[in-house]
């Protein structure tokens, strides 16, 4: 095959910040995905395009040839309307686990194509991996058949989902590149349009536990990807919402699972609650169904019985007792006071050096490993009281657990009071 650019031609245009051309783009990111352009030559665009941006048009076009590069499935013949949700990750980031049922409760059907976790933030199929029997695997005839008949699937993305996104994304991983908000905006968009959901509802965390560490940064992200799925014709609405602090009491996956149960029995901490149904009512309204509360859904049990549903469906058994690690450790609190920060990045390397995470995708991950939280900023404490408990199958991990949450919690005295950031932070649409 004849080709019609050349990759030191595309990749100077970036070095020297000119817009590059449809015909550019497409042939790049289909190149690549070929194995004609070289990954030395990808990993160079990827850092012209860090370094000098994209235009709103450049990433369009990007965005579009990563999803071209796959297939793209179709949920139009489905009896209900279809909403999903994606988050940029944070820590103890469970919401998707009640949510999806949650939303399914109230008529909208979620098609959730989820990964496993890198890094310190964890991955829903990690989490929902922890139930005995559950199954992350389903064909596309498997998944059109549960959306239909649970109303809510969370599932493992198959290889056919933009597939240049891929290979692109482990690039970017080893070459310092995965910080270029272009880059990320139509890594996460490409497939989230490929996955053919009818609306997105977006949740961009901003904060130590977050890709974005500051407001501003976020904000660009977000309204980045609001316009690439309206471009698209998707309706598509993004959050910001606060990871300075771990969401809930729990990181690690079968605690998470736990926590997710608890929410939907009705229970569950409130900022895990409070997120919930606020996503759920965003997912809800892009669906064209804001005539229907959430809130009444989780209450009455009927989210409960959608879960049960969605994991049985998938060989899981709702039943079961949740795996639970060998060893515990408690951290204490060193004073009496109020407790006004406790750091989202420390937890989560507490939890992924425990085992709850992976540092290679070929790496297992422990189910029961995590840490559960005791207090949350705000809460008073005293000295001698378990602020933290560490979980894990290998007590030789917790030093460089321990290690991890130096720093990470600041009591001070009685009275104090924090400044936190609220949970919801901004709405862009
Ligand atoms: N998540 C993705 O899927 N892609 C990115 O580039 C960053 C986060």
């Amino acid at each position: 095959m004849t080709e019609v650019f050349d990759a030191v031609d595309v990749i100077r245009a970036k070095r020297d910040r000119q817009s590059l051309s449809a015909g550019q783009i497409h042939w790049v990111v289909d190149a690549y995905t070929r194995g004609v352009v070289a990954d030395e030559q990808m990993s160079a665009l990827a850092m012209a395009i860090l370094l000098n941006g994209m235009d709103r048009d450049e990433i369009s076009r990007w965005t579009a040839a990563m999803i071209a590069s796959g297939e793209r499935m179709d949920f139009s013949r489905l009896s209900r309307p279809t909403s999903d949700k994606h988050s940029t990750g944070g820590v103890g980031d469970k919401i998707t686990l009640p949510l999806a049922p949650l939303v399914a409760a109230c008529g909208v059907a979620v098609p959730q194509l989820s990964g496993r976790g890198l890094g310190h933030t964890g991955g829903t199929l990690d989490k929902l991996e922890s139930v005995p029997g559950w199954c992350a695997s389903l064909s596309n005839e498997e998944m059109m058949r549960q959306l239909e008949e649970v109303g809510a699937v969370i599932c493992a993305a198959g290889d056919g989902l933009a597939p240049a996104d891929k290979r692109l994304y482990a690039l970017r991983d080893v070459t310092g590149t995965v910080e270029a908000i272009p880059l990320i905006a139509s890594s996460i968009m490409s497939k989230k349009i490929a996955e053919g959901t009818g609306a997105l509802v977006l949740d961009v965390k901003v904060g130590s536990g977050a890709f974005m560490k500051d407001t501003e940064s976020a904000r660009e992200l977000a309204r980045t990807m609001v316009g690439l799925g309206q471009d698209a014709g998707l309706t598509t609405v993004a959050l910001l919402t606060n990871m300075q602090t771990p969401l809930g009491l729990t990181a690690g996956n079968a605690l998470e699972v736990r926590e997710s149960v608890e929410v939907l029995a009705g229970g569950g901490p409130p900022d895990v609650v409070e997120l919930t149904v606020t996503l759920a009512r965003e997912m809800l309204a892009a669906a064209g169904r804001d005539d229907v509360d959430p809130a009444d859904a989780l209450r009455d049990g009927r989210a409960m019985d959608v879960w049960r549903a969605m994991i049985r469906a998938q060989g899981g058994d709702p039943d079961a007792d949740l795996p639970v690690a060998k060893e515990t450790h408690q951290v204490l609190a060193p004073a009496d006071g109020v407790l006004v920060s406790l750091d989202a990045l420390g937890v989560g390397v507490a939890a992924w050096r425990l085992g709850a995470g992976r540092a290679r995708k070929e790496d297992r991950v422990q189910a029961g490993a995590g840490v559960e939280m005791h207090a949350k900023p705000g809460a008073e404490v005293r000295g001698g009281q378990p602020l933290l408990t560490l979980h894990t199958d290998t007590p030789d991990r917790f030093p460089r657990a321990l290690e991890a949450l130096e720093g990470a919690f600041q009591i001070a005295p009685e009275g104090a009071r924090p400044g936190l950031l609220p949970l919801v932070i901004d709405r862009i649409a």
